[in-house]
C-alpha cells in the first residue's frame, strides 16, 4: 500500500550492501562471481525479495525472470527503478547491487518523508545484465521488449554446455514463456536506473552524481581461428599452424586498429584454446571482441576491418579465421524530458555519457529511461578495485529518492 512503513528503520545503501558483501565473493582477490542464476546470484535474488517482503512490497516475477518489487498495485504507467545482481567474473561489489539497494532504501526515505505516491512505485532486477554467463548481455530487459529471439535465448550455452533454457529450468523458472512481454513493459511509464560510475568523469569534475546522456554503442563478437591440433614435440616450428600463434597476432591487430579510431574501444578479454593442454599445439582458439564507439557506423567498420584483418593474419600463420556476432547495442540517448526533469531534481548533476551498457538503454528504445551515476574514487570498473564510499552509497538513495519522489 503506498505510503505504508515497515520495519526498515535504520537501513542504509550501505548496510544493505554489508549484508550482501561475501555472497559470490572471491577471498583470494576481493572479486565477485555472480553469474546469472548461479548459487550466488539465487541467493541475492532471494535477499532481494526478502528485503522487498520486509518492506510490505508485493513481489512477482514475471515470463523472463525479472523480479518486480511493488509500492502501490501492479499497474500500467508505473515508475519504474532498479538495475541487476549478476557480475562479471572478478567484478567489483556495486555494479548493479548499488541501484538495486539504493532502491530499496529511496522507498524507506520516501516513506520517512510521508510521500504519497499518485502511481504504483516497482523496483526491479533483471537477470544476466552482464551477459557473463550466456555471451548476450541485457539478456532479461531485452527479452521482456523483445530484441531477442526465445528460441536463440533458450538455445545458448554457458562454459559448461548448459543452455539457457536447462538454467532457467533449475532456478524454478519456464523456459518456454521466454519471450516479447508487452503487458510487463506496459507496466513502465518511466524507468530510472542509479547504478556506480565506471569510468573517471566524476572524480574529474568532483561531483558525487551525474545524470547520464547516452550509451555508447557496443557489441560483442566471437573470432574462430582454426588451426591443425598436434603434438608439442614432434612438430616443428616450420610445420605448425597452430591457432594460438596466430590468434595472438590477431589480439595485437586489433588493439592496433582501435588505437587508430579516435574514441574507439576493443577489448579482448576472453581467449580460449583448445583443448588447452601445455604439450599440446591447440586445435582451435575461442576469442571474444567487445568493441564500442559512439558513432555505430564508425562501430561496425571497425569490426569489418578487424575481420579482413583476422583472416589475414589468420592465414600467415597457416590457419583461418571467422567471425560471427553475438549481440550488438546501437548507442542510444536517454529521453531528453525526462533528463531535464532529473537536472531540476538533482540541481548542479553533471550530464556524462555512459561508455558501459545498461538495462536502461535497452528500454530506452521502449519507454522514457534515465540514469543516475555515482561517483567511484577508484575510477575502475569490472574489477575488485570498483568503489563507493559509504557517504556517497547512503546519500545515493536521498538523491533517488528526490527523483522517483518528484516523477511520482
Ligand atoms: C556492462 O557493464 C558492459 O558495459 O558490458
Ligand atoms: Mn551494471
Ligand atoms: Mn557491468
Amino acid at each position: 500500500m503506498p505510503g505504508t512503513s515497515r520495519t526498515t528503520a535504520g537501513a542504509t545503501v550501505s548496510s544493505l550492501l554489508d549484508a550482501i558483501e561475501p555472497l559470490g565473493r572471491d577471498g583470494a582477490t576481493g572479486g565477485y562471481r555472480r553469474p546469472v542464476f548461479s548459487a550466488a546470484e539465487l541467493e541475492l535474488r532471494e535477499w532481494f525479495i526478502a528485503e522487498a517482503e520486509r518492506r510490505g512490497l508485493g513481489v512477482d516475477v514475471d515470463r523472463n525472470g525479472v523480479i518486480w518489487a511493488w509500492w502501490g498495485a501492479p499497474m500500467d504507467g508505473a515508475l519504474v527503478t532498479g538495475s541487476h545482481l549478476d557480475s562479471v567474473p572478478g567484478g567489483g561489489a556495486f555494479d548493479g547491487p548499488l541501484g538495486v539497494a539504493s532502491a530499496l532504501t529511496a522507498i524507506d526515505r520516501m516513506r520517512e518523508r510521508g510521500v504519497t505516491p499518485s502511481r504504483s512505485l516497482a523496483v526491479v532486477v533483471f537477470p544476466e545484465e552482464e551477459g557473463s554467463r550466456f555471451g548476450v548481455a541485457c539478456l532479461g530487459s531485452r527479452l521482456l521488449t523483445g530484441l531477442l529471439d526465445p528460441d536463440r535465448a533458450r538455445n545458448l550455452t554457458d562454459r559448461d554446455g548448459t543452455t539457457l533454457a536447462e538454467a532457467y529450468a533449475a532456478a524454478g523458472m519456464d523456459p518456454a514463456h521466454l519471450g516479447a512481454d508487452p503487458a510487463a513493459l506496459a507496466r513502465i511509464g518511466q524507468f530510472v536506473e542509479l547504478h556506480v560510475e565506471q569510468g573517471r568523469g566524476l572524480i574529474d569534475l568532483g561531483k558525487p552524481v551525474a545524470i547520464g546522456s547516452s550509451i555508447l554503442g557496443h557489441g560483442r563478437w566471437k573470432i574462430v581461428v582454426s588451426g591443425q591440433g598436434n603434438h608439442a614435440g614432434t612438430t616443428l616450428m616450420v610445420d605448425r599452424a597452430d591457432p594460438v600463434v596466430a590468434a595472438a597476432d590477431i589480439v595485437g591487430a586489433i588493439s592496433e586498429l582501435a588505437r587508430q579510431i579516435d574514441d574507439a574501444r576493443a577489448t579482448v578479454g576472453r581467449f580460449e584454446p583448445v583443448p588447452g593442454g601445455t604439450n599440446v599445439i591447440a586445435s582451435r582458439v575461442d576469442l571474444w571482441i567487445d568493441v564500442r564507439h559512439p558513432d555505430d557506423t564508425v562501430t561496425r567498420s571497425l569490426v569489418q576491418t578487424i575481420a579482413r584483418e583476422a583472416a589475414v593474419r589468420a592465414e600467415r600463420h597457416g590457419c583461418t579465421a571467422e567471425l560471427l556476432e553475438e549481440s550488438w547495442s546501437p548507442t542510444v540517448g536517454f529521453d531528453p524530458a525526462l533528463g531535464r526533469r532529473l537536472a531540476d531534481l538533482v540541481p548542479g548533476a553533471p550530464v556524462l555519457r555512459s561508455g558501459a551498457g545498461h538495462d536502461a538503454g535497452i528500454l530506452a528504445a521502449s519507454v522514457p529511461s534515465a540514469m543516475l551515476f555515482v561517483r567511484n574514487p577508484s575510477g575502475i570498473s569490472h574489477s575488485p578495485e570498483e568503489y563507493v564510499e559509504r557517504a556517497d552509497a547512503d546519500d545515493s538513495a536521498d538523491v533517488l529518492a528526490d527523483v522517483l519522489a518528484g516523477l511520482l
